[in-house]
């Protein structure tokens, strides 16, 4: 098992964090050729500063494939330190600088090129971020910042930011939510769960597909349900779900280009949260994640 769990790790290290960063590296070098544009001095350096942290990137991912080739046992994520997401911080940065055309204005085809090496980078970002949470619940290291959050208004902001992948796959979204309702959670982790539960929703319902949230109060806790249509996932899978690298079917991680940390990272904070989650799934029907919340807080016993 160990080898296999090995093999994956290192897949998914050289696949799905090395492979964004090729075409960063390609985008680069296409706006440093002089003819296809001009740029000023300031232009020239910050992208050789975007080379220069993607190659120490590289190198480094190539560094962790090596070592995970040589341990025995490549169960844990400590492979991942801090050190991964050091140069992406300079990449976005100077991405963000490039396009506001602080540093010099860009022509048409200089913007198309900086928006493929955008949106490589905000990939290579997210799933560093996905490893490094995933880390850092393994570790028991996660922080929680506890705050009283209204329920309406949070999925009022959460149907906004999904309302044009929605509008594009033609899905049918609406919220079924109980009124005056709160939660005591952290925001920003509460908008990681239920993204990474729509997400994986609006990937598996059809075309003109339909997803439904719910939230009520329920015995003391919240009680919140991410229902859709979708392909749904075989009964025998569901003891898989919440595990590390699992995917169902490993040719979706090709077309979809998920980390398989989503569902890992869901659980992690919902019961770093106190709560709970659990999911209902037939093949070809559809798939609903039940997740309860406390009310109030244990650790600093508010009421509400
Ligand atoms: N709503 C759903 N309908 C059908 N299958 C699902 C659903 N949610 C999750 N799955 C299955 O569970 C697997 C794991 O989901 P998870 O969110 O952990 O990873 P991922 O979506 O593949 O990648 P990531 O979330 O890291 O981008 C998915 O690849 C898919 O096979
Ligand atoms: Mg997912």
């Amino acid at each position: 098992m160990a080898i296999s769990k090995r093999g994956q790790i290192i897949d998914l290290i050289s696949h799905e964090l090395k492979t964004p960063t090729v075409p960063i590296m390609g985008y680069c070098e296409m706006l440093m050729n002089p003819k296809f544009g001009k740029l000023t001095n300031d232009q020239y350096d910050a992208i050789k500063e975007i080379m220069k942290n993607i190659l120490e990137l590289q190198i480094y991912l190539d560094g962790i494939i090596e070592k995970q080739k040589r341990v025995e046992e490549a169960d844990s994520l400590d492979i991942l330190p801090r050190e991964l997401r050091t140069p992406l911080i300079p990449i976005l940065g100077y991405c963000e600088m490039l396009k506001s055309e602080k540093l010099g204005p860009l022509d048409q085809d200089q913007k198309e090129a900086l928006d493929e090496i955008q949106i490589n980078s905000d990939r290579l970002n997210s799933l560093i971020n996905d490893f490094w949470n995933a880390q850092e619940l393994e570790l028991g290291k996660m922080k929680y910042h506890l705050e009283l959050i209204d329920v309406t208004e949070f999925f009022n902001k959460i149907s906004n930011k999904f309302s044009n992948s929605v509008m594009e796959k033609k899905i049918s979204f609406s919220t079924n939510i109980e009124s005056n309702l709160n939660v005591y959670a952290d925001n920003s982790k509460l908008i990681q769960i239920f993204s990474n539960l729509i997400e994986n929703s609006i990937v598996f319902v059809p075309e003109n597909g339909k997803i439904i949230i719910e939230a009520k109060s329920q015995n003391g806790s919240i009680e919140f349900k991410v229902k859709d249509n979708g392909s749904g996932i075989p009964k025998e899978k569901h003891n898989e779900l919440f595990k590390k690298f699992h995917q169902i079917d490993t040719s979706h991680r090709r077309a979809h280009g998920g980390g398989g940390l989503g569902l890992v990272i869901v659980k992690g904070f919902i019961e770093g949260m106190n709560g709970k989650i659990s999911v209902e799934s037939e093949e070809g029907k559809g798939t609903t994640f039940t997740i309860n919340l406390p009310r109030k807080s244990k650790q600093y016993g508010i009421a509400h």
